[in-house]
């Protein structure tokens, strides 16, 4: 973690959104010490290179750009962070962004994460005597992390490494046995590490059970792994375009509490939490389907799909808080491969894993205060309008000047479709010819 001098001002850079694009790389390379390669690798949406792709993925055939926001104002346990953010869809950085200011003027998120274990599953069928093979298979736990950790030295030598074992039985409707390894993968995602292990351990599990190893892979539901951020903001700061600040509060636990009771909607209300989280999961080099998975896991584990953050009101305070599993890394895997992903690190500045777990808690965090502050107040279609109006726009050929102004005629006509905007694109052309 960074000193807090060596933050000052990493978070907050007033009216970025007014700049130009120019005016914010000159507003970044400053701030974050960017050099001229690094603002040339933002700016090329193939930063990937073609070569490098093919060693990435088979069939490769080209590569695909996607915009770098940045997430603005973040404050979290004191230190502040400025989130690149990898996403397509409109008004989630400035969501974000705006809540995020908010809750700084309230004195930040506090976050926590726990350490970097992963599970890693071992399937065992057709023992004989599954009851002694559970027996043996928990008497052997010291030779079974012995057998993972020889798998992999290097991560026992950075500080993790197999650090316990789970034993589970299953008899209905299937009869297996399944063994957890409980691997601290430090400041990796690991599932190469984990997986590695697994089949490391297999000949010695079927040694101790009798029985036959299938399946030895990691799991998504990385419940070991959990990250945590939580928020407060007095009622009245949330007062805004004619709401009164506890009437906002109130709209936003009931639209917390609608999630709880209802999967149809929790998976709406998830679904904008993880807008914010799988953005800085890609702009990180992390898998973000793994992150997905994991978080609708936990979102079930009760035996209900219901939201993964909470929100209350104490006392003329509005409460928010988050947890959920967040495997990511910020060594190994992809993380070093994408040169937008080393000046994505560069601007977000965490040391650690841990630190980028909390970072994308209190985003997710953040990112659902936005989505429910909006749909509790004035809906969500008003604040989008400009921003969808200028995809319309793009999408009918607008450049340059030319997008805003469409934008803002497609607004006035109440209309935000491509078709449209073709129109009031073509209009645009006659008045300049006239
Ligand atoms: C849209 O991408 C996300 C929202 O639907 C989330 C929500 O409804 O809470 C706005």
């Amino acid at each position: 973690m960074k000193t807090g001098e060596q933050r000052a001002d990493r978070a907050r850079i007033p009216g970025f959104y007014r700049l130009d694009l120019p005016e914010r790389h000159s507003e970044i390379a400053r701030r974050f010490g960017l050099d001229d390669a690094d603002l040339a690798v933002l700016r090329s949406g193939a930063s990937l290179g073609w070569q490098r792709a093919d060693k990435m993925v088979e069939n490769c055939i080209g590569v695909f750009g996607l915009p770098v926001g940045l997430g603005l104002n973040f404050t979290i346990n004191g230190h502040d962070y400025a989130v690149p953010m990898v996403v397509e869809e409109p008004s989630v950085v400035a969501a974000v962004s705006n809540m995020a200011r908010l809750v700084r003027a309230h004195g930040g998120f506090a976050a926590d994460a726990d350490d970097g274990v992963m599970i890693s599953q071992v399937q065992v069928v057709d023992s004989p005597d599954p009851a002694a093979a559970v027996d043996a298979l928990r008497r052997s736990r010291a030779r079974i992390l012995a057998r993972a950790n020889a798998v992999h030295p290097n991560m026992a030598a950075r500080g993790g490494g197999a650090r316990d074992i789970e034993v589970r039985r299953f008899d209905e409707p299937f009869s297996m046995i399944v063994l957890h390894l409980l691997v601290d993968c430090v400041d990796a995602m690991g599932a190469n590490a984990v997986n590695a292990m697994a089949e490391g351990v297999a000949a010695l599990v079927e040694e101790l059970t009798g029985g036959r190893v299938c399946l030895r892979i990691l799991s998504n539901l990385a419940d070991r792994r959990c990250a945590r951020a939580s928020c407060a903001v007095p009622e009245e700061a949330l007062a805004g375009r004619g709401f009164a600040g506890a009437e906002v509060a109130e709209g936003i636990v009931q639209a917390w509490r609608f999630a709880a009771v209802d999967p149809y909607r929790a998976a709406t209300h998830n679904k904008g939490v993880m807008n914010g989280i799988d953005a800085v999961a890609i702009a990180t080099g992390n898998d973000w389907r793994s992150v997905e998975a994991g978080a609708h896991a936990y979102a079930a584990r009760d035996g209900h799909y219901g939201s993964l953050t909470r929100w209350w009101r104490a006392d003329g305070t509005l409460h928010g808080s988050i947890e959920l599993p967040m495997a990511v890394g910020t060594v190994g895997g992809s993380t070093r491969v994408h040169p937008t992903v080393g000046v994505c690190r560069k601007i977000l500045g965490v040391d650690t894993a841990r630190e980028l777990a909390m970072v994308m808690a209190a985003v997710g965090l953040s990112q659902n205060m936005g989505a429910l502050k909006a749909l509790a107040s004035e809906g969500i279609q008003r604040g989008h309008m400009s921003l969808h109006a200028r995809q319309a726009a793009l999408a009918a050929g607008a450049e340059g000047a030319q997008v805003e102004l469409v934008a803002a005629r497609l607004i006035r006509r109440g209309e935000i479709k491509e078709a449209a905007a073709r129109e009031v694109l073509a209009e645009l052309m006659r008045e300049a010819g006239r």
